[in-house]
């Protein structure tokens, strides 16, 4: 079944998961970029039952998911989490509603285009009701990889993360508020969230591992990146961190080209692409921080420089707010093409 939106001045606009970390930046992101809302419909689970959230001065009432809630609807962004994700958004698709999931579930399905819209918007053309959200680091990574890839054609990309606990959702982000606190208070220390203790510390695990001894996560930025680029030539290498960071993932970029391409050269590339900011003083002490690219729609690429070690390498520090562009505002943007491309 081929699912288009048709043409209208206003959408009925779904967003389930709406009490989730992703969900409140996304209902705020709608709000904030003044999407064509004509009515706002937010799900959650049954703990959520009899909650309101503002959107516009007014609030908006809680619901929960079922058979018929999708009818009507024109565009439901999910971040429920992937079980819900694999259950509910066929049947939104189903039901007409055009879903843009943030979730793992369908990032791979070969039918489902997975999007950064300054990277590879063809891609909603293909679209058969789902289309997914890339993960929030492999995002960020891309918006910067794919100017220097057509501009010097990447061999080869080793990222290391430091993402914020922000990324895990509302119950991670607590927990590290929880733990610095007992710490500072000298009381014991809980783990739920994580295994280890998040506060004043990193963890080198992000999601479960798998066999080759890689993280979930690592394969993610690995598989996704070659998907949305859709060049499976790249090499990808990942180590991703958990860093007691509440906002914005940082990475470290080694970026080895095939065409030799200098620091300015990549700066100017950047410069000019969408959704990039260069941040790139370091003798003035600038450079991309998480904790001020937080709320912030785009990537920040500092610390530019020529990797010394090889013929054609470059390497460059990259900060993006992991609940806007990497979640959020990614998802709205999907949204705001999809209705520029009705016809
Ligand atoms: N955080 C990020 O940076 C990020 C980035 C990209 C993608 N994602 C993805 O986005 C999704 C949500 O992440 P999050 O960080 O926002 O998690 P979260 O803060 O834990 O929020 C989860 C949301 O899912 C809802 N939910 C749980 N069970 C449900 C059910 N049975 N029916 C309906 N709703 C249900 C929760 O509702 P209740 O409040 O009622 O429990 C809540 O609204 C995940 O798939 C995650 O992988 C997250």
């Amino acid at each position: 079944m081929e699912i288009k939106l048709k043409k209208k001045d206003k959408y009925i606009v779904a967003v389930v998961g709406a009490t989730g970390a992703v969900g409140n930046e996304m209902v705020a992101t709608l709000e904030q970029k003044n999407f064509p809302v004509e009515k706002l419909r937010l799900f959650a689970s049954e703990r959520s039952v009899g909650k309101t959230l503002q959107f516009k001065d007014t609030d908006v009432a809680v619901e929960t998911l079922d058979e018929g809630c999708f009818k009507g609807i024109d565009i439901a962004l999910f971040s429920a989490g992937a079980e819900r994700s694999k259950i509910w958004a066929p049947v939104a698709a189903k039901s007409g509603c055009v879903v843009v999931d943030n979730s793992s579930q369908w990032r791979m399905d070969p039918g489902v285009p997975l999007v950064v819209p300054e990277v590879n918007p063809d891609d909603l053309k293909w679209h058969k009701g789902i289309i997914a959200n890339p993960n929030c680091s492999t995002i960020q990574m891309v918006i910067v990889l794919k100017p220097i890839h057509d501009a010097a054609k990447i061999k080869r990309v080793v990222v290391t993360t430091f993402q914020s606990v922000s990324g895990t959702g509302k119950k991670a982000m607590d927990e590290l508020l929880q733990q610095t606190t007992d710490i500072l208070n000298f009381r014991p220390v809980q783990k739920n969230v994580y295994p280890h203790q998040i506060a004043f510390n990193c963890l080198p695990h992000i999601d479960k591992f798998l066999e080759n001894g890689y993280t979930k996560e690592e394969m993610k930025m690995v598989n996704e990146t070659k998907k949305i680029m859709g060049d499976d030539s790249i090499g990808i290498t990942a180590t991703t961190v958990r860093v007691p960071v509440f906002r914005c993932h940082s990475e470290s970029l080694n970026i080895e080209t095939h065409k030799k391409i200098t620091p300015n050269e990549v700066r100017a590339v950047l410069s000019s692409a969408k959704g990039i900011i260069i941040y790139d003083a370091p003798e003035k002490n600038i450079y991309p921080l998480a904790i001020d690219v937080a709320d912030k729609d785009e990537t920040y690429v500092g610390r530019v420089r020529e990797d010394e070690s090889i013929e054609n390498g470059i390497n460059m520090w990259i900060v993006a707010d992991n609940l806007r562009k990497g979640a959020a505002l990614n998802a709205v943007q999907i949204a705001e093409k999809l209705i520029e491309m009705v016809d």
